[in-house]
C-alpha cells in the first residue's frame, strides 16, 4: 500500500467515524468554558463497553474539574494547564452498544449505571469493573445519580465502623452526598441527626432522619455532643468544632467542605486531622472514595429493596450542562443534580 493510499484510507477512516454532542471544556474555568461540540464517538477497545448514555449525574467533583481548583488536584494527572480529559461527566445511565472482546459479562442491549469516561455525551466509554445492571425500579435518571455520592456515602460510614444503634451526626443532609448517608445509616440500624437548612429539613426528615438541626438557626456546635460518629460533608467547620460534638471515643470522617483556598480548597483540615490523630482518643479519618464494582452492588441492592432512593433536585437536559454545574457549584444542591441525555424510552 503506497503512502497516498494510506493517507486516503486514513481520511476515509475518519469520514466515517461516528460523531456525537458532548458538553466538553478545552481550558479550566467557570461554567463559561463549557460547551456543546460535536466529537467523535468513543473507540471500543478489547476491555471497554460503550454506552449510548441515557442520563448522567453531576457532582461537585465534576465542578472541581471544569474549574481546576484546588490547583493541588492538577497534580494528579488530570491536566496541569488544561484539563485532559476534555469531555466533562463521570456519573452514568445507559444501554451497551457496544463491547470488547474482553468483556464478559455485559452484552449489547444490557441498561447499567455506574462510571464511564466523559458521560456529558450521547455516548461513552467505560470498563466492566465501572458498571452494574440498573436497577428496574428506578429512572435512568435516578440510577445516573446513585454513584458517586452514594459509593462515597456508604465508604463513610464504613471508615466510621458505624454499628447498629449507635448515633450519627450527618452534617450537610440534604445535598448528594447527605442524602445517601442519612439513608444507608438508617438501614444500618443507626440513630440520625441531620444537619440542613431549614428549607430541606421536611426533605431530610422523608429520607428517615430521626432528628434535624437547622443550622442556619440553632448553634449547632452547642447542642451537637457525644455522637459516636459525625460525617462532615459539607460547612468546613473547624475540626476543634467537630470534634466538641463526638462521645470520648467517637468517630469524625472528613468527608468534603467547600472552601480553603485555590491551592489546597477544603484539604487544609486534612492536615489537622493527620497532625492530631496520632494523640486523641477520639478516631479522626479523612477519606478519598473510590468507586468498586462491590459497592455498586451493594448499593443496587439497596436501590431494588427500596431502602435507597436517589433524591433528585433538578434534571437539565445535555445542552444546559453549564447551568448543571453552575447549579452544583452553588454549595446548595437539594438532592442530586441530573443531565437527561437521549430519551430513555
Ligand atoms: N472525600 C471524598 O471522596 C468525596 C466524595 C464526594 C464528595 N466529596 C465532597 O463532599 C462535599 C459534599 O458533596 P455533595 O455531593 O454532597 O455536595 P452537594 O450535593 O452540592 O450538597 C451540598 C450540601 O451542603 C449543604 N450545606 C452548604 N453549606 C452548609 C453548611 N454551612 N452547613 C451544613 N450544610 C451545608 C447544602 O444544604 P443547605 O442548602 O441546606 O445548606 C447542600 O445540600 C463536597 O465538598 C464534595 O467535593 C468528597
Amino acid at each position: 500500500m503506497n503512502a497516498t493510499t494510506k493517507k486516503n484510507q486514513s481520511a476515509s477512516e475518519r469520514s466515517e467515524q461516528r460523531m456525537m454532542k458532548a458538553a466538553t471544556q478545552d481550558r479550566y474555568g467557570d461554567a463559561e468554558v463549557i460547551q456543546i461540540s460535536t466529537v467523535p464517538v468513543p473507540n471500543v477497545g478489547d476491555e471497554d463497553v460503550l454506552l449510548k448514555v441515557h442520563a448522567a449525574g453531576v457532582h461537585p467533583g465534576d465542578w472541581h474539574l471544569m474549574t481546576g481548583k484546588p490547583y493541588l488536584m492538577r497534580l494528579f494527572g488530570v491536566g496541569f494547564r488544561r484539563p485532559k480529559e476534555q469531555t466533562r461527566g463521570s456519573d452514568v445511565s445507559g444501554t451497551v452498544v457496544a463491547v470488547g472482546s474482553g468483556v464478559t459479562e455485559f452484552a449489547v442491549g444490557d441498561e447499567v449505571f455506574g462510571v464511564a469516561t466523559g458521560s456529558f455525551a450521547e455516548y461513552a466509554s467505560s470498563k466492566e469493573r465501572w458498571l452494574v445492571r440498573k436497577p428496574a425500579v428506578v429512572s435512568f435518571e435516578e440510577a445516573a445519580v446513585v454513584t458517586t455520592s452514594a459509593v462515597t456515602a456508604l465508604q463513610a460510614l464504613r471508615k466510621g465502623e458505624l454499628k447498629e444503634g449507635q448515633r450519627v451526626l450527618v452534617i450537610g443532609a440534604s445535598g448528594g452526598v447527605g442524602s445517601f448517608a442519612v439513608q444507608l445509616a438508617k438501614s444500618m440500624g443507626a440513630t440520625v441527626t441531620a444537619v440542613c437548612s431549614t428549607r430541606n429539613i421536611k426533605r431530610v426528615r422523608g429520607l428517615g432522619a430521626d432528628d434535624v438541626i437547622d443550622y442556619t438557626k440553632q448553634n449547632l456546635e452547642a447542642i451537637a455532643h457525644d455522637f459516636d460518629l459525625v460525617l462532615d460533608i459539607a460547612g468546613s467547620r473547624p475540626v476543634s468544632a467537630l470534634r466538641r460534638m463526638l462521645a470520648e471515643r467517637g468517630a469524625l470522617v472528613l468527608v468534603g467542605g467547600e472552601g480553603g483556598g485555590n491551592l489546597f480548597g477544603a484539604v487544609t483540615r486534612n492536615f489537622t486531622i493527620a497532625a492530631q490523630a496520632p494523640f486523641v482518643k477520639q478516631r479522626l479519618v479523612g477519606m478519598f472514595a473510590m468507586v468498586r464494582k462491590n459497592d455498586l452492588e451493594v448499593l443496587r441492592g439497596h436501590v431494588e429493596a427500596e431502602t435507597l432512593r436517589p433524591l433528585i433536585d433538578t434534571v437539565y437536559p445535555l445542552e444546559a450542562a453549564a447551568d448543571a454545574l453552575r447549579h452544583v457549584g452553588s454549595n446548595h444542591a437539594r438532592g442530586k443534580i441530573a443531565l437527561s441525555v437521549t430519551p430513555s424510552a
